[in-house]
């Protein structure tokens, strides 16, 4: 069985439409969608937006639906001048950059008394991710690269150079780390596909609700193909 997690209903909304023989059930006050796509065992949930929103969420897709593997579809920014909007980036690994506990000693973003600071994602869902986005969406670019996530909508040229010299990441967004970090604790499984909705910077809060639903359009065809060969 695959989780697939998106934060908002209109990351989720398309793929709800594709399922067949679904059944909501509610667990901390979200609720997942179980049923088939192309006759695939799928869980699709919009687990609402943020890092604790979306931990809690990869925990139940765990615990109560026993996932063989999560994939966290939505929108990001771009951190990257050579990835525009429209553009697919898909996680080598996820970071929190807002957590900071340099105080101690720890490198910014590592989370203390852990053994990691970024999680990894998944090789083979990397590489299935990558070449179903080629084979359906050839307008647009694809990258694997670092997400790094926090609970910031990040809308600044500052805050953008920030993340990107201490972190390096390809795009921001507001879940994939705590999804990957669930996932890491127990050992699932996950990847991250974000379509590129904005740049991240000062023009970030006009350039998003324009590109939008371009964005999802590119996430949700890549998804589509991606579970038809998972
Ligand atoms: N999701 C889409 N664009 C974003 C941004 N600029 N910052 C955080 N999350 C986002």
């Amino acid at each position: 069985m695959l989780g697939i997690i998106g934060a908002m209903e209109e990351e989720v909304a398309r793929l709800k439409e594709c399922m067949s023989d679904a059944v909501v059930l509610k667990h901390a006050n979200m609720e997942f969608n179980r049923g088939t796509i192309f006759d695939k065992e799928v869980v699709v949930v919009r687990s609402g937006i943020g890092k604790v929103n979306a931990g809690i969420c990869a925990q139940v897709l765990v615990d109560v639906f026993g996932v063989d593997a999560i994939i966290n579809t939505g929108i990001a920014g771009s951190l990257n001048a050579d990835i525009n909007i429209g553009d697919i980036v898909i996680s080598s690994d996820t970071v929190q950059h807002d957590m900071n506990a340099v105080a101690f000693g720890y490198p910014l973003g590592q989370i203390p008394r852990m053994d990691t600071l970024a999680f990894p994602a998944d090789e083979k869902l990397i590489e299935l991710a990558k070449s179903c986005c080629e084979r359906v969406n050839d307008d647009i670019e694809v990258f694997v690269g670092r997400v790094a996530s926090g609970d910031q909508f990040v809308a600044d040229k500052g805050t953008k150079e920030q993340i990107v010299s201490n972190f390096g990441g390809y795009c921001t967004e507001m879940e994939g780390a705590a999804i990957g970090q669930a996932a890491y604790l127990n050992n699932v499984p996950y990847v991250v596909i974000r379509a590129i909705s904005d740049k991240a910077d000062d023009s970030a809060s006009v350039d998003y609700p324009t590109f939008e639903a371009k964005a999802i359009e590119h996430s949700v065809r890549l998804m589509k193909e991606l579970i038809k060969n998972y």
